[in-house]
């Protein structure tokens, strides 16, 4: 003798697995998302130097996170997205960040600490 095909009991059966998938997938993108934010955000670095300078330490957490600058306002166009790239065609100056180029769009003494006021080198060139 055939079994009856329980229609019911396949339908409970097949109605929980999508449930349970559905709530899943829902629980599980702000894990992933945030994650793979934080991948992408580079660890301090030191710059690339110009000339003859103290080091600079470059962070992106106090930038992107804390002063929640967007990435694109520095990439691609003021920064490129690989270190030493930046200054490879037009070499970061003071002179350039002093016309408002570069860090010297933000650190201009008004938006951010400036780069004229001598106390102030120690901030970016903090490596001895
Ligand atoms: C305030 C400006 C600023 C912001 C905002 C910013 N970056 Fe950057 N980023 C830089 C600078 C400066 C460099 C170095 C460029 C160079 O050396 O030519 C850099 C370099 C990088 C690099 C290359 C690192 C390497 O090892 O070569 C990556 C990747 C990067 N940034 C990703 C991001 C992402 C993702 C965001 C947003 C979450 C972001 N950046 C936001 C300024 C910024
Ligand atoms: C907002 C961050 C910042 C401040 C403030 C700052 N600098 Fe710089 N400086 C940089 C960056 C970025 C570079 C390019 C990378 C490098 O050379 O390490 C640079 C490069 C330089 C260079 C080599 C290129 C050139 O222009 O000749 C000298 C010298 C220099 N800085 C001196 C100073 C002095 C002196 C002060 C303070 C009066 C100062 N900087 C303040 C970020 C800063
Ligand atoms: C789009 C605007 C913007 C640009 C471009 C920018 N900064 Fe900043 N920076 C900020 C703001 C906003 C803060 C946090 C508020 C403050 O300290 O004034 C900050 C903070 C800092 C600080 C103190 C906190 C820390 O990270 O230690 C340093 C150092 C610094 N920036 C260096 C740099 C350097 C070097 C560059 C260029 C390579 C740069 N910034 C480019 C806006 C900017």
């Amino acid at each position: 003798m055939r079994p009856e095909f329980d229609c019911k009991k396949y339908f409970f059966i097949i109605f929980a697995l999508v449930a349970g998938l559905l709530a899943f997938q829902m629980a599980i993108p702000e894990v992933s998302y945030s994650a793979e934010k934080e991948k992408k955000i580079p660890e301090p670095f030191n710059m690339v130097k110009t000339g003859e300078s103290a080091a600079v330490v470059f962070t992106h957490t106090t930038h992107a996170v804390d002063a929640k600058i967007k990435c694109t306002e520095c990439h691609p166009k003021m920064f490129k997205m690989k270190m030493g790239k930046t200054g490879e065609k037009n070499p970061i100056t003071m002179a350039a960040m002093e016309k408002g180029e570069f860090c010297g769009k933000c650190h201009n003494g008004k938006d951010s600490f400036g780069t004229k006021d001598e106390k102030n080198c120690v901030k970016c060139h903090s490596v001895k």
